[in-house]
């Protein structure tokens, strides 16, 4: 504690301020929480604000922040929290499924009420977890898919109010559905208030962003940054001659980077946090995390301090709202990736969840590959997670797919990491010969001759190109493909997420050419319009959406049924003998269970023998066909086909 600061002396400020209107036992539940995560609320913001001369001010106010917050808490989610500390594990169970949704693109009339009507479909397909895209009032114009918020306090206006909003959560509980929103925390619209404010020359809000008034420090700084969209704007900076200031914009332009260093950025961010939790928001998606703090001589990520940023919203938010979940959208490189879950002194005390980005690279590059050597490899070398944290799995996103291969994880298995990587881009946009794939490059950056991937499952997945070609046995093959990743992402641990009109096959959707304000970015070739006309032919599998739709359903049934799965199980890869079959194992005291996957269109067998030595041997059961098999023969797989197998118990 810092020698000024007296807890006691705090709570009662806090019995006497935002808390005079509860119950006595209502208070005394929220300074039991303040007593129980004070160690981790003064870590983190020792390191970061501890040099401030208001330091212990500032501690104040965020802890008044949390307690105001608290005491607005609805009885309905104060109970909902209640149940969460119950049941920590919650979100860990292999009964969790989710599903991700640009809301005007899913919602039939468009809006946030009409989302409603579809929760029957959620249901029918599994899904407990839904993430609606960004849907806070973003920028008019362009507004990289709604990650450029001028008001975080609003919904967009075409969908709803924020009471449609809150309403819209409710709903979703009572069918056991959570809700899961986007935070844009790294960065505001210019349009933010702050934003005009600093741009009309108030010299509090500039100190809201990170301004310069020449190019000395940014380009000390572009030294070592990387470009993110090099096709939209070169540099990591933009000149505002209205302000005579350099702006630090890490994205887009119009995307002003915040900056946390000064704790007024911190508290108002906390603020909103802590408002969003309280409409009913189960999980909170907070963008662009690693780029929060910026150190000279540095790439300006994954810094410490970044870190210390989540770590205080984290211990801040359990002492208002403790059944929200953290997420932490952070694609960076494993060693980078896994302390956003928590590592040493954190351990289990940053975000809950996290995207698997490597996963999802590693799976398109097997399909591609046809091998699996090189997923094995670099999924071997994965640290593990806390215990109370989870992977998000996901098989792609809204985003496109930058090809995250190592230079040492690729010579491991005799791959160059260059070559490699120009393989996959020629593969999946559609250059190498023979490619099943249909997608198209993104960001293409001369300098490094990067070039990231956009398109949807089902086209990368040869679907496309099979139907347009009408090769049954093309469009048999796509179909597979598909079921695989799921199978995959279903198995492999944590909270598997499906995107938007991947569940039917949707291809990808060229509309968005004729939206001037979205035609530039190609990453809206995936994100397509909700087919509702092909969700109604969900129910016949003689046709390719209902065979993909009933497929990945009767997956998500098997897994719900299969306790093994739990998040906590160990997840392990293992060579299988067999360089086209990848296999996993999940272990815990629930249980074991060996995972396989086919990724070649040719059918593939792995001895039993293999199968002894990975502690298999004897009768097993196949979960996803609920079939025994004999102890003795070898296992066989039909072309992309995955397998889960348990011990008879
Ligand atoms: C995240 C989003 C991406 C967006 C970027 C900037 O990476 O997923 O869509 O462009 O942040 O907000």
């Amino acid at each position: 504690m810092t020698e000024n600061l007296d807890l006691s002396i705090l709570l009662d400020s806090l019995r006497q301020g935002p808390l005079r209107l509860l119950e006595p036992l209502e208070q005394e539940i929220f300074c039991q929480r303040v007593k129980q995560y004070w160690g981790d609320v003064l870590r983190p913001l020792t390191l970061l604000y501890a040099n401030h001369p208001e330091f212990d001010t500032w501690l104040g106010r965020f802890l008044h922040i949390a307690a105001r917050a608290y005491a607005k808490r609805s009885p309905e989610l104060r109970l909902l929290d209640f149940t969460r500390l119950n049941e920590p594990d919650w979100f860990q169970q292999s009964n969790m499924v989710g599903y991700v949704a640009y809301p005007e693109r899913f919602s039939p009339d468009h809006t946030l009420n009409g989302i409603a009507g579809k929760i029957p479909y959620l249901k029918e397909l599994g899904v407990t977890y839904f993430h609606l895209m960004p849907l806070l009032q973003p920028r008019l114009g362009q507004n990289d898919g709604g990650y450029a918020v001028m008001d975080y306090r609003q919904v967009k206006s075409e969908l709803g109010t924020m009471a449609d909003l809150a309403g819209l959560a409710g709903q979703l509980r009572q069918n056991d559905v959570s809700l899961c929103i986007d935070l844009v925390c790294n960065h505001t619209a210019k349009e933010h208030e702050w934003a005009q404010k600093a741009m009309a020359g108030d010299p509090v809000y500039q100190d809201y962003y990170l301004t310069f008034p020449d190019r000395t420090l940014p380009d000390q700084y572009e030294q070592t940054v990387r470009e993110i969209f090099p096709e939209f704007k070169a540099g990591s900076f933009t000149y505002y001659e209205q302000m005579g200031r350099w702006v630090w914009t890490t994205f887009n332009e119009f995307q002003w980077d915040l900056n946390y260093s000064n704790p007024a950025v911190f508290a108002e961010m906390l603020d909103i946090l802590l408002f969003l939790a309280n409409q009913g928001v189960e999980v909170l998606r907070l963008d662009a995390v690693a780029f929060m703090w910026k150190r000279m001589g540095t790439d300006c990520e994954n810094q410490p301090e970044a870190h210390a940023i989540l770590q205080a919203f984290r211990a801040l938010s359990r002492m208002a709202a403790p059944g929200l979940l953290l997420k932490a959208e952070a694609i960076v490189p494993p060693p980078q990736l896994v302390p956003y879950l928590g590592i040493g002194e954190a351990t289990n005390k940053e975000c809950e969840v996290a995207y698997h980005n490597v996963f999802m690279v590693m799976l398109w590059s097997s399909l591609a590959e046809r091998k699996v050597a090189l997923m094995t490899h670099a999924l071997q070398k994965m640290p593990a997670i806390p215990s109370s944290t989870s992977w998000l799995t996901y098989i792609r996103c809204h985003d496109d797919i930058g090809w995250a291969v190592t230079e040492e994880d690729a010579a491991a298995v005799g791959l160059n990491g260059y070559l490699h990587r120009s393989f996959l881009s020629d593969f999946y946009s559609g250059r190498f010969e023979g490619t099943f794939a249909r997608g198209a490059t993104f960001q293409f950056n001369p300098k490094n001759n990067d070039r990231r991937i956009s398109g949807s499952l089902a086209s990368l997945a040869g679907l496309e190109i099979a139907l347009e070609q009408e090769d049954e046995k093309a469009i048999d093959l796509a179909v597979r493909r598909v079921i695989l990743l799921n199978a995959m992402i279903l198995a492999f641990g944590g909270i598997p997420l499906l995107y938007m009109g991947d569940e039917l096959g949707l291809l990808n959707d060229p509309s968005y050419l004729e939206d001037p304000n979205l035609a530039n970015d190609n990453r809206w070739l995936h994100r397509p319009w909700m087919d509702w006309g092909a969700a109604a032919k969900r129910g016949d599998e003689a046709g390719v959406n209902g065979r993909i739709f009933q497929s990945i359903r009767r997956l998500i049934q098997a897994r719900k049924q299969t306790c093994t799965l739990h998040a906590r199980a160990r997840t392990y890869p293992v060579w299988t003998h067999n360089e086209r079959v990848f296999g996993l194992i999940r272990e815990s005291a629930r249980g074991r269970l060996l995972a396989l996957g086919n990724f070649s269109e040719w059918g593939q067998a792995v001895p039993r023998h293999r199968l002894q030595e990975m502690g298999f041997g004897g009768e097993l059961v196949e979960r996803l066909n609920g079939r025994a098999l004999d102890p003795y023969s070898d296992i066989y797989l039909e072309p992309y086909q995955a397998l889960w197998l348990e011990k008879q118990m």
